[in-house]
């Protein structure tokens, strides 16, 4: 199953820049609307970059964020133009959640709070899915999933509680949320699924990203014990969000068989202010493997927004291809690598039938193996954030 996941779009409108009361507050991002030539457009862009991949991808799916700020006419044009992507591209589905900035969470007047409650639900196309009972059900709950082939998408509105409550209306807004109600849906659900594979979709991040590029702990609160819910489900499930704008993949660490967590960049917004080393505008490719059963496994692919198109990313977070599945042994890998002893480049073909889990290791592993590989007279090569081989100099040994 392939899903084209784009996040945090943070589109603008030069109009309503323009305009009386505008935009408040720090610019979000320098994607307008009005612009409409693919290189000033990273959504009409997805098209040049993908149309002459035959990639035959099974879903769009959008982690919210979609506008910034929630202004309506950016909303709804991003939301027709995820669908022209999806038309051009030849995507059956198109799937979104509400993110923080597709709602007013601060309505003060009862305008604003009808907006509040009935906008997503009234625009064509439909929000956030083309299926009715989906969207009942999310409007509903908050929950609702859908099968696509043969894995189950679960969408989670982590932003209901958003603009309700008072004395601390400060917090509501600005953490996302899953009640017990959602966490105990979310497991009915797969405990009443035939399809093993799942993929939950919430714009909220259910763990910290980092310790150290994610310095804000603004994580939902139950989200550890949703992710130990959803590791010992017996299933094998992907966890895709978005709202921290940094690209990451990594597993849950307990329970029976631990999601692995997708934490998607930004494809538009300018960096948070003491992250712009961090930062990077991407979209995303996960090709969720599910012929495979065991662990989660499969591949994530990005691309980085370079000026006036997409390209490959060359980032070590999120390098254009990043597989999953299994967590290499660093020194048990740098062990079995150092038993070869033909000289030459040995191809990762080679190194597979040595080192177990050698094609897994991510950019940062890879140097680590280097490293305790030093005086081997040998290094492992990478392209594209992905190992190619090894080259083994001088007598190998
Ligand atoms: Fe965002």
């Amino acid at each position: 199953m392939k899903a084209l996941i784009v996040s945090d779009i943070h589109a603008l409108s030069m109009d309503i820049r323009e305009s009386a009361g505008g935009y408040s507050g720090g610019q979000g991002s320098d994607f307008y609307i009005e612009n409409r030539h693919p290189s000033r457009n990273p959504i009409i862009s997805i098209v040049d970059c993908l149309k002459d991949k035959d990639l035959n991808i099974d879903a769009l799916v959008c982690l919210g964020d979609l506008a910034h700020q929630a202004k309506k006419l950016p909303l709804i044009t991003v939301w027709s133009d995820l669908h022209f992507v999806a038309e051009e591209l030849g995507i059956p589905h198109v799937i979104s959640v509400t993110g923080n900035h597709d709602i007013d969470s601060r309505a003060d007047n009862i305008r604003a709070a009808e907006n509040r409650l009935e906008y997503l639900s009234q625009i064509k196309p439909e929000f956030p899915s083309s299926n009715q009972e989906f969207n009942d059900h999310y409007y509903r709950n908050g929950v609702s999933a859908l099968e696509i082939g043969d894995c189950l998408l679960i969408a989670l509105d982590t932003c209901r509680l958003h603009g309700l409550g008072t004395d601390r209306a400060d917090e509501i807004f600005s953490v996302g949320h899953l009640t017990d109600g959602m966490i105990s849906a979310v497991l009915d659900i797969i405990a009443q699924t035939n399809l093993n594979h799942i993929l939950i979709a919430m714009h909220h991040h259910p763990q910290k990203i980092d310790e150290i590029t994610d310095p804000t702990y603004d994580q939902i609160p139950s989200g550890p014990v949703f992710l130990e819910r959803l590791a010992n489900c017996g299933k094998q499930c992907v966890v895709l969000h978005g709202h921290k704008h940094l690209g990451a993949l990594k597993r849950f660490v307990t329970g029976q068989n631990p999601p692995y967590i997708l934490s998607a960049s930004s494809l538009a917004a300018l960096p948070y202010r003491r992250l712009e080393r961090f930062h990077t505008n991407q979209f995303h490719i996960l090709d969720f493997h599910t012929h495979e059963q065991g662990s989660p496994s499969g591949v994530v692919y990005s691309w980085e927004w370079g000026e006036v198109a997409w390209q490959v990313s060359g980032r070590d977070a999120m390098p254009h291809t990043r597989r999953f599945g299994v967590e290499p042994d660093v020194g048990q890998v740098a062990r079995d690598l150092l038993s070869l002893n033909a000289v030459g480049f040995r191809s990762l073909e080679d190194l597979t039938q040595t080192a177990v889990g050698v094609e897994y290791l991510s950019v940062k592993q890879m140097d680590e193996v280097n490293c305790l590989m030093v005086g081997g007279n040998r290094k492992l090569v990478g392209e594209r954030g992905q190992v190619i081989g090894m080259l083994i100099q001088g007598d190998g040994s």
